[in-house]
């Protein structure tokens, strides 16, 4: 019965999956409210909202999605109280070891963006292990933004760029934006078509701030854990509708 209803939900948006948009990013947000609105503790929504991020990143592989990226934890997450981390961090590590476990099924291509230095040995090597193990799969990539800040990423690369050329790698008069954008965690990544912020919130978040520049934004008040292929079909259908003009006419 919810199965039927679901399809005719789906058929009902027109959302055209022929010609989708070549990266979705996603800030998945709104995990801690799902569960206060429920009396549960916020890590319950962690969950909830890990069982989501599933969900959607296998409907994107299968649609044909070529780039999925999405906002796990922040540089500005460590903030939160100690329990909270080890909760989400808890819960990443079930996720790679799940993910690791299905990965010659899935052949997901798997990246990280963000400083994984300060994460467990444990947790660095789990996620070096799924880089490495889905190198090789073509298809969709999904990209998981964990210990970001997209302002640390542009200070990195800036670095990185200063390193070039005091050992005369690179000359400061032939830097491009491309150029630049090869410093950069997303390295080789087109820029997101579409950037999809749940429950509500009208910010960036510290969220892709040099890769978005040009992106549409699709805002949506529904919490992350209730986000359903039906949303993410809405949020195509409004990129679909959407005049890209880059500064043109
Ligand atoms: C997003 O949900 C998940 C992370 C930031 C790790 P939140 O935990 O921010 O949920 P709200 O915003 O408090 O509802
Ligand atoms: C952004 O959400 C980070 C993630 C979704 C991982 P936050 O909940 O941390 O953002 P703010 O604090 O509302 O700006
Ligand atoms: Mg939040």
């Amino acid at each position: 019965m919810a199965l039927f209803s679901k399809k005719t939900d789906l058929a009902q948006i027109q959302a055209d999956l022929s010609r989708l948009p070549r990266h979705i990013a996603i800030i998945m947000d709104g995990n801690g409210r799902w569960a206060k609105k429920r009396g549960l503790p916020r890590t319950a929504g962690h969950a909830a909202g890990a069982e989501t991020f599933r969900t959607i990143a296998t409907y994107c592989k299968d649609i044909g999605l070529d780039y999925l990226t999405v906002y796990a934890f922040s540089s500005e997450n460590w903030k939160r109280p100690e329990e909270e981390v080890g909760a989400i961090m808890g819960l990443l590590k079930k996720y790679l070891l799940e993910a690791i476990g299905r990965m010659e099924r899935d052949r997901v291509k798997m990246e990280f963006f963000g400083d994984l230095s300060p994460l467990t040995s444990e947790l660095r090597e789990l996620c070096e292990r799924t880089r490495e193990i889905s190198q090789h799969y073509e298809g969709c990539q999904v990209n998981i933004c964990l210990n970001y800040g997209g302002r640390d990423e542009i200070v990195r690369a800036a670095q990185a760029f200063a390193l070039d050329c005091a050992e005369g790698r690179a000359d400061p008069n032939h830097l491009t934006v491309d150029r630049f954008g090869g410093y950069l965690y997303s390295k080789g990544v087109p820029d997101p078509d579409l950037v999809i912020r749940t429950s509500g919130e009208l910010r960036l978040s510290n969220f892709l701030l040099w890769q978005a520049a040009y992106s549409e934004f699709y805002i949506t008040d529904v919490l992350w854990p209730d986000f359903s292929k039906e949303e993410l079909h809405r949020a195509i259908a409004a990129y679909q509708s959407r005049d890209r003009r880059f500064g043109g006419v």
